[in-house]
């Protein structure tokens, strides 16, 4: 350990993208590889598991290598090992874990679990020392979260989506209009050519008295108006992904500031893939400043998939298992497919 900071080895297999970093301290990311399944899965037009976690299994070891030859680092310089151990796909999950604790066992160092959504719940924050009180709002391909955060490990789900993700909205407009999979940056794109105001859609649970949400109505809406109406040029299909992405945006930032006042809290991390959004990141940044909010967003590199947000929250759980004497998550810690934090409404503090 160079002057008592300490360098962290995070592997990510959740889903479809094979990742590795390697950080020194809370800041210092040396690397971040993410080799991407996406092409190998659209042929399916979904994730494979049996496909992803034999990928993964391929993919590791060259990726590791890599990571060790790009930084100069040796396994010696390691002094702990993470692995993400859910939610996600069971064996996705167990490839990379399983990888972590072998590298841990064989180099004696200890071994941290990590949860996936405390990856992307904390990434607006990589390179702090210290995790603020704040909001956090998950927007990715599997989950739309709400979540109270009270400081590292203390996190109460607030709101979620009763049906589909905010990025499986996107990914699902996107294969109406046969683009390829997920084609949720593909909408946002050709969404900046179109007049958001051009068709209307539903703003689902907007007035609704909780802090969920709900997208499936939304991708119904425009599974429909598609039926009715086919979109044959470039024109209509720029102003369907806009007026889209434009339901989605009000939805998503009329509850996140509706759940903030609640709550009475000023900051908001904006996490997940569906964070790289382009119409959502200049809603929050126009209004943050009159409406006296600190919005941050993940940064580039740790909205989507990666390795280094799960090594960001492993240097966190190290330094605190320091402080209490103890070395890290048992090895026999087994995978969880599902997200098993606290739910509740949003209530005063
Ligand atoms: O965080 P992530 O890797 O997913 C999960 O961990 O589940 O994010 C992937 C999701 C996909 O649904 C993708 O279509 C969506 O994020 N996405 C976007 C954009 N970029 C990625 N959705 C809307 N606008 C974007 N610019
Ligand atoms: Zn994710």
């Amino acid at each position: 350990m160079k002057n008592g900071t300490p360098t962290v080895l995070a592997i990510e297999s959740s889903c479809d993208e094979t990742a590795v970093a390697i950080l020194v301290g809370f800041d210092d990311l040396r690397v971040s590889l993410v080799a991407s399944q996406a092409e190998i899965h659209a042929r399916y037009g979904g994730v494979v598991p049996e496909v992803a976690s034999r990928n993964h299994l391929a993919d590791l070891p060259r990726i590791l290598r890599e990571a060790f030859a790009k930084t100069n680092l040796s396994a010696s310089c390691i002094d702990a090992y993470a692995a993400t151990a859910g939610p996600g796909l069971a064996p996705a999950l167990l490839v990379g874990l399983s990888h972590a604790k072998g590298l841990a066992i064989g180099s004696r160092r200890p071994f941290f679990a990590v949860n996936h959504m405390e990856g992307h719940l904390l990434s607006p924050f990589f390179g702090e020392p210290q995790i603020p009180r704040h909001l956090g709002l998950i927007v990715s391909g599997g989950h739309t979260l709400l979540v109270s955060v009270n400081g590292l490990s203390s996190y109460q789900i607030v709101g979620q989506t009763c049906d589909d993700a905010a990025g499986e909205a996107f990914d699902k407009v996107a294969k109406l209009l046969g683009l390829p999979y997920p084609g949720g940056a593909i909408v946002d794109e050709l969404a900046e050519h179109g007049d958001p105001t051009a068709f209307r859609f539903p703003r689902s649970m907007l007035h609704s008295n909780d802090a969920n949400f709900s997208f499936s109505g939304l991708k119904t809406s425009v599974r429909y108006l598609l039926e009715k109406q086919p979109i044959e040029t470039e024109r209509a299909r720029a102003d369907l992904c806009a007026s889209f992405r434009e339901a989605v945006v009000d939805v998503l930032v009329t509850k996140s500031l509706r759940c903030l006042e609640t709550l009475g809290l000023r900051t908001l991390g904006v996490s997940g893939g569906v964070a790289s959004n382009r119409a959502l990141k200049r809603r929050f940044s126009t209004l943050a400043k009159p409406a006296g909010l600190d919005i941050r967003f993940a940064p580039d590199g740790m909205r989507m998939d990666n390795a280094a947000m799960i090594a960001f929250v492993a240097a966190h759980r190290f330094a605190a298992s320091r402080e209490q004497g103890s070395s890290g998550d048992p090895i026999d810690t087994d995978i969880f497919p599902r997200l098993d934090w606290p739910t509740s409404p949003p209530s005063p503090a």
